[in-house]
């Protein structure tokens, strides 16, 4: 199986959620739940990466072992302020669930618990959940959120307050919503506001399995939150975490997990990558996403640059170009008809068939040949404007698209070895105003 080159992932087995990113001397350090073991979940431990630009990495020594009673059956996840100059994790031991903090060396490369711990217990024990902590500072102290829910009754965030990072007082929920809408337990709460309080918070939704968004008004420690909606439109994007850039940038990273039979994949040998970096707007009634700009020192060679062009049926715009580590992206106006593209193309068939369909601005993926041939369709329906972007990173078995410089959407296709062709057609046809291939260059200085 081809593995990602331009996605961060640990050095071998298994990766899930990102977790506490933070700037230290201007660089990002990148934590995550890792296996040190094997390819599969297990042994909770904080992986730990660094990066100069958002995009190339430098592995690190692991950051956390599950080496306490407290935490001794997982270093769950959590996050990472700066404290006193020092980088200050919090995060969720299991004994079962409970908050511990340790606190870093100035430069961010050794971590030690604190003697206080565990330094928080949940406020009630029949909550189906209690873990994730998400700090952030405003100008009377820290607040922190911790995902939590009960089982059949609504998911939501507890909200807590500190001077001093250790000391925690209990202000209630922040936020929550009828079960029905995004489940019963509310895994990674993320929260941003701009200065007058409109808010977004995300969370990841047990049983759901994938993100929600809700946008609000943040005061007095809640957040009366609109309906949660969906958050990416794909599968393979879970758990994300945000971090804030000097030059105030929201930028977010999330878990891209893999699909199918874990116990398969982990055959590969690995399980996991993180998202590329993701910009983050507040717009009215929902949150833009973009790629960050940094994304674009990933490109290596342009494989193609052609501009304004009717793209009949039947035509490949893409002929002669192969590749399963590309950036593809396509500048057009659908009208009432479909694009398609087409990747990691065999002899016979595509691993993976995206759409837009100009009809009802929606996007679908089919990631076909997942374990042995299954359906799978993913996606739905955009903002649409008319003209139309999609940019597309392929890398190897993981695919994220971003549509209308607005949504996104992210899976997985597992192609067989040497299946690199392309194939760009419309049903009707579409004209394209700019298409541009580039291939795309290794997150790591080793490889
Ligand atoms: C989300 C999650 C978190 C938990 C971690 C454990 O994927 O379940 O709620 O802290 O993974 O690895």
């Amino acid at each position: 199986m081809v593995r990602p080159i331009y996605h961060l992932h640990p050095e071998q087995y298994w990766m899930n959620d990102p977790n506490g990113p933070v700037f230290i001397d201007g660089e990002l350090h990148m934590f995550y739940q890792h296996n040190p073991k094997e390819a599969i979940w297990g042994n909770m431990t904080w992986g730990h990466a660094v990066s100069r630009d958002l995009v190339h990495w430098r592995h690190m020594p692991n950051a956390l072992h599950p080496d306490m009673p407290y935490d001794k059956d997982g270093v769950f996840s959590g996050c990472c302020v700066m404290h006193d100059g020092l980088p200050h994790i919090l995060y969720t031991g299991v004994q079962p669930e409970v908050l511990c903090l340790a606190v870093g060396d100035a430069k961010g490369t050794a971590f030690e618990k604190h003697p206080d711990n565990p330094i928080l217990r949940m406020p009630s024990e029949d909550c189906a959940g209690w873990r994730d902590p998400f700090v952030w500072k405003q100008q009377d102290g820290y607040r922190m959120l911790i995902g939590s829910g009960k089982k059949d009754a609504d998911g939501y965030v507890d909200i807590y307050k500190s001077q001093d990072l250790v000391h925690w007082e209990h202000l209630g929920q922040m936020a929550s919503y009828p079960e029905e809408a995004a489940g019963f337990m509310w895994e990674c709460p993320n929260f941003f506001m701009d200065k007058d309080g409109d808010a977004a918070l995300m969370i990841s939704s047990i049983p759901h399995g994938h993100v929600y968004a809700m946008r609000g008004r943040y005061a007095g420690d809640r957040m009366q939150v609109s309906r949660p909606y969906r958050y990416d439109l794909g599968d393979s994007f879970y758990a994300p975490n945000i971090v804030c850039h000097a030059d105030g940038r929201v930028l977010q990273y999330g878990w891209m997990r893999e699909c199918g039979d874990p116990q398969l994949r982990a055959q590969q040998g690995w399980q996991g990558d993180l998202t590329l970096p993701r910009e983050l707007r507040l717009v009215p009634g929902g949150i833009q996403v973009r790629p960050a700009q940094e994304v674009n020192a990933l490109r290596g060679e342009c494989l193609l640059d052609r501009r304004n062009f009717t793209l009949h049926s039947g035509e490949n715009a893409l002929k002669g170009i192969r590749g399963q580590h590309l950036e593809i992206r396509i500048q057009f106006e659908p009208g009432s008809n479909e694009l398609l593209l087409e990747m990691l193309r065999g002899a016979a068939s595509a691993c993976a068939r995206l759409s837009y369909r100009g009809a009802d601005d929606s996007v679908w993926l089919d990631p076909t040949s997942l374990s042995g041939g299954e359906e799978r369709l993913v996606g739905g329906v955009v903002d649409g404007y008319g003209q139309a972007e999609l940019r597309v990173f392929l890398d190897g078995t993981a695919i994220e698209a971003f549509i209308n410089g607005r949504e996104t959407l992210t899976t997985r296709a597992y192609p067989t070895e040497g299946c690199d062709g392309l194939r760009l057609y419309s049903e009707g046809g579409v004209r394209v105003s700019r298409l541009q291939v580039y291939a795309m260059q290794s997150a790591y200085a080793e490889e």
